[in-house]
């Protein structure tokens, strides 16, 4: 049978409300900035399963029958999922200089370890990151210390390629040579993260406007980069807010650049740095 694009008209203003609603609900996505982006994943979605009309859609997402299943597919084309290794190279450089200091000073606790949290952590780049940062400084430093990194996203296809750790070169464009060596091994015409990094992250599933049951805390690094912006302020904060109670003392938090710039907490200090937007937990 030949294959047919089927078109489907935008959606229209009640059908973008009830839509956009439903969708910052669960998520927090807050479309009504990113209206472009949930037309694409939508109509993707509809075309994949041959379902072309909006309300019937809805309904299916709402009422039917594996609604959940149909859940999980519909987040994996509505999630922005662009990521890259060492991403925002200063904040990387923040954390490795922040570890440094913590494990010279002796300021881990009696456990010795690093625990850190990538938060929105995609196809993983960020999550192998942070260990590769963790893991040169403890060897760096010649101490002996543990690290390990949980990583989490809402979206499961994006956890399941996390998982695998296996990037094609382009994505390792880059990265640096010495990384590169040292923390992947060549299989067939991909570079798969090196096995013992691999066991030092925990990818988890977690919607973060639903954290109650996030089995994090004491955590020495949160990094949080590219996932707020699609939030609304109020729920920007409310999302910093609960991190606070998941940061050790002397805790680093770190955000994107310029996300929720007016975010103040009582026991938080921002870090004095213009290129990177970290804050501590005094
Ligand atoms: C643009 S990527 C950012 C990846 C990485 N942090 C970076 O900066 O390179 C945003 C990620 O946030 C995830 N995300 C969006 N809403 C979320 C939510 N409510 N809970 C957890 N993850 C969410 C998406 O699935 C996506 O993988």
């Amino acid at each position: 049978m030949a294959w047919t694009y089927h078109v489907i008209p935008d959606l229209n203003e009640e059908q973008l409300s009830r839509w956009q609603g439903i969708l910052e609900e669960r998520t927090g996505i807050y479309f009504s900035h990113h209206t472009s982006i949930l037309q694409a994943g939508l109509t993707q979605r509809m075309r994949e399963i041959n379902c072309l009309d909006y309300d019937k859609y809805y309904q299916r997402i709402m009422n039917g029958k594996g609604r959940a299943i149909e859940w999980t597919a519909l987040l994996k084309t509505l999630t922005v999922k662009e990521t890259s290794f060492f991403r925002h190279q200063e904040a990387f450089n923040y954390v490795k200089s922040h570890l440094f200091n913590r494990l010279l000073g002796g300021e881990l606790g009696g456990e010795n370890s690093i625990e850190m949290w990538s938060v929105g952590c995609s196809s993983g780049e960020e999550a192998y990151s942070l260990a590769m940062i963790a893991n040169d400084c403890i060897e760096g430093l010649g101490v002996d210390s543990y690290f390990g990194v949980t990583a989490s996203d809402i979206c499961l296809s994006a956890l399941a390629e996390a998982r695998r750790g296996n990037y094609a070169d382009r994505k390792l464009e880059n990265v640096d040579a010495a990384i590169k060596s040292r923390y992947f091994q060549r299989e067939q015409d991909c570079n798969v993260v090196v096995p013992w990094i691999k066991q030092r992250v925990c990818f988890v599933q977690t919607n973060i406007i639903n954290m109650q049951s996030m089995p994090v805390s004491n955590m020495d690094v949160i990094f949080c980069q590219n996932v707020l912006i699609y939030f609304r302020r109020w729920r920007q904060k409310e999302v910093l807010d609960s991190f606070v109670n998941q940061l050790k003392p002397g805790g680093l938090l770190i955000t994107g650049l310029g996300e929720a710039v007016d975010w103040q907490h009582p026991q938080i200090q921002r870090v004095q740095q213009k290129r990177v937007q970290a804050y501590v937990k005094v």
